[in-house]
């Protein structure tokens, strides 16, 4: 696998005054256009016990849009919400116009069509090759015939950078690639939308950072609009357009806004100590002399 380019974590707080206002121009560029999805009101929980209470808020296309908190804040439930995995008590998704129903799987789905999914446990097919993985989705769901599916898993795994390891199977390969593949797999069918649910979990910075390209590279060349549910603050800094945080006795939103925003301008102590604890926590010797 090649390096990145930049790896350094150091980079994003000594942004430049000009990449920070091309970060700015970039935000007003995308909040004009219209929302992609709109979570409406939602409420959901498990049984008897409510996990997330009416939250509301816009994803604009292009965005790329994270939903952070610390662990067990609700992230997971509300992304199996938002990708119709789990029914809200109330409220409601709209994807694209449409509004989502829980449970629709994405043959039946018009909506869930559009969207690409990866999910935190990560889960490639193990007994299936890397080509085989990628192509699952396009045989389940096209007609396309064999070398035609061919090209395209050719093209979305070159995407993620794994040309050439076509062949290997999930157990032959490191937990970065495996992430890759699943969002390669994510890929095949060309959503307009990607979300993903811990994509950086277990991956070394390097291999994050690497990752953080990779995700960056389809966004700017592909305009996909992308959600990621992560608590891994180099990443969040590198990637996001805006945020939003989540906390667990709230059971709702706490902070919303570009990250950098967050980090440096906000004067709830959680979301402050969601962004110092993180910067100065165990990861913080992997900054870049
Ligand atoms: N299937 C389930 N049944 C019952 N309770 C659940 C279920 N899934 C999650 N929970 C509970 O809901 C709460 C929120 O869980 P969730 O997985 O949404 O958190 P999270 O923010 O994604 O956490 P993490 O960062 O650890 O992934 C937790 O208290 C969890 O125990
Ligand atoms: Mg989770």
């Amino acid at each position: 696998m090649k390096p990145p380019e930049r790896i350094g974590y150091d980079g994003e707080p000594a942004r430049t005054q000009r990449a920070q206002e091309l970060m700015n121009e970039r935000q007003s560029v995308l909040a004009a256009n219209d929302p992609i999805i709109s979570v409406r009101n939602v409420t959901a929980g498990y049984g008897d016990e409510i996990i997330i209470r009416d939250i509301s808020f816009d994803v604009f296309a292009g965005e790329i849009f994270s939903i952070l908190g610390r662990s067990g804040c609700g992230k997971t439930t509300l992304f199996k919400v938002m990708t119709g995995l789990l029914e809200p008590v109330e409220g409601a998704v709209v994807i694209d116009g449409e509004e989502i129903r829980a449970g629709e799987s994405a043959q039946t789905g018009s909506v869930l069509k559009k969207v690409g999914v990866t999910f935190q446990s990560g889960a490639l097919f193990t007994s299936m090759t890397l080509a085989e993985n990628a192509a699952f989705p396009l045989r389940l769901h096209t007609r396309l015939p064999a070398d035609t599916i061919e090209r395209i898993v050719k093209l979305k795994l070159s995407e993620v950078g794994l040309e050439g390891f076509e062949e290997l199977l999930p157990a032959e390969l490191s937990g970065g690639m495996r992430k890759r593949a699943a969002l390669a797999r994510a890929m095949a069918l060309d959503p307009k939308i990607l979300f993903f649910d811990e994509p950086f979990a277990g991956l070394d910075p390097v291999t994050s950072a690497t990752l953080d390209e990779t995700i960056l590279k389809i966004n700017r060349s592909l305009g996909t609009t992308m959600v990621i549910v992560t608590h891994e603050l180099a990443s969040i800094l590198r990637t996001a357009d805006r945020v939003i945080m989540l906390d667990r006795e709230e059971k709702g939103i706490i902070a919303q806004g570009s990250p950098q925003e967050l980090r440096d301008k906000s004067d709830d102590p959680r979301v402050r100590d969601f962004f110092n604890r993180s910067a100065s926590g165990p990861d913080s010797n992997e900054k870049s002399p």
